[in-house]
């Protein structure tokens, strides 16, 4: 059923699974990051917005844990205190932990999930999860967790259980998001801002999944904290990577290792960047948006070394074809490519960036056209 709504297909599977009804359900969106990529653990700013496609958890109460999604048929038992096992049920494990401590955990569930947003895309399928499952499950316990608290459950299960050293930029968009918006979130400040997003948004997926995402993510984590070592021993007394200023980067060049320069390099001018974006969007300056998009995307594929040939691509097609911008979305090494373009260009544009990429890759891009979407709902039992 590959058009059915995913809050129709997680009733009906809970209903066939469980021979009941469900207690509680609730739902989250993926999301786009407009920009401001790797700078989350490194306390800069990010602008992203939720996706209109959404992830659904229903939940009864049991005395086991127990889960069945739509992309994986049979329900499975599994034991929040056990080693992840390296399949999805990790994620409901690392929410059931991080719950418990809270005192805020149901003794056992039965759980069925449906989602369409897409996985390994870099659109945070496992966000959508996580915030949709912490909201459920909490309820199922008795409750009432403020979306703040949702994203902060949902984090702490992806870093201290499943064991991706993600930054908050996701969690915090599935939870906060409002329709029409995208949000300016200063994860060193801690400061949230709505701006309006009113656009539509190309997305073009690479068709490229990296399984190793998690390993190359940590290594570049790793590299980033390496830097800011750097930095100090160089004699600039910073707090993280996006807090050093863009004029010492030309004494720093002699200071570190040129890969971790690099890193750097990217960290700070994407902070200036992303600031910049959020007041070009907040004015409406779309073309101003659009080329610090392109040039995000440069620092991505040259300094952060996160791209990958397909994503450059699409990217430099979209250039060429009158695109406003364009920028691979996510943590990177695949997923997908957003484009801004005039709503009027939009059409050929698509047309053209996808027939690039098939005389280079001999496929059709998988593609969507899509609008900023609201965030975390607590889903009615039908
Ligand atoms: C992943 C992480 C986020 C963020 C991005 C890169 O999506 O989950 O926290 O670091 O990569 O910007």
């Amino acid at each position: 059923m590959p058009n059915t709504p995913p809050k129709r297909l997680a009733s009906s599977l809970f209903t066939a699974t469980y021979a009941s009804r469900a207690a509680v359900g609730a739902s989250a969106p993926g999301r786009v990051n407009l920009i401001g990529e790797h700078t989350d653990y490194n306390a800069g700013p990010v602008l992203p917005f939720a996706l209109p496609r959404r992830t659904v958890v229903f939940a009864g109460p049991s005395p086991h844990w127990v889960a069945v999604s739509s992309r994986n048929g049979a329900p499975t038992r599994f034991e929040p205190d056990d080693a992840p096992v390296g399949d999805w049920t990790d994620y409901l494990s690392g929410v059931v932990r991080v719950l418990r401590e809270m005192r805020a955990a149901p003794d056992g569930a039965s759980i069925a999930v449906a989602s369409s947003v897409p996985q390994g895309t870099g659109l945070s399928s496992s966000a959508a999860l996580t915030v949709a499952a912490a909201r459920a499950l909490s309820r199922l316990g008795g409750r009432q967790l403020s979306g703040d608290a949702i994203a902060e459950v949902a984090y702490r299960a992806e870093t201290e259980v499943v064991g991706v050293r993600c930054g908050r930029m996701d969690q915090v968009i599935a939870a906060g998001a409002r329709s029409g918006h995208a949000l300016l979130f200063e994860t060193g400040a801690g400061t949230m801002e709505q701006v309006p997003f009113p656009l539509r948004v190309l997305m073009v997926e690479t068709g490229v999944t990296r399984h190793l995402t998690a390993g190359d993510y940590n290594l570049r984590r790793e590299e980033c904290e390496e830097a800011l070592q750097a930095v100090r021993d160089a004699g600039i007394p910073a707090e993280a990577l996006a807090d050093v200023p863009g004029q010492a980067l030309t004494m720093l060049v002699q200071a570190l290792p040129a890969a971790h320069f690099r890193r750097l390099r990217h960290v700070v001018t994407e902070t200036a960047r992303t600031r910049e974006a959020a007041a070009a969007l907040a004015v409406g300056d779309y073309l101003r948006l659009g080329a610090l998009l392109f040039d995000g995307h440069a620092s991505i594929r040259d300094d952060f070394e996160s791209s990958c040939a397909e994503a450059d691509l699409l990217v430099a097609s979209a250039r060429t074809h009158g695109a406003w911008g364009a920028r691979l979305t996510g943590a990177g090494w695949g997923g997908a490519v957003l484009v801004l373009a005039p709503g009027d260009r939009m059409a050929r544009l698509k047309a053209d960036i996808v027939r690039d990429f098939r005389t280079a890759y001999r496929r059709v891009p998988v593609h969507w056209e899509t609008r900023a979407a609201g965030g975390l709902k607590t889903e009615p039992v039908p």
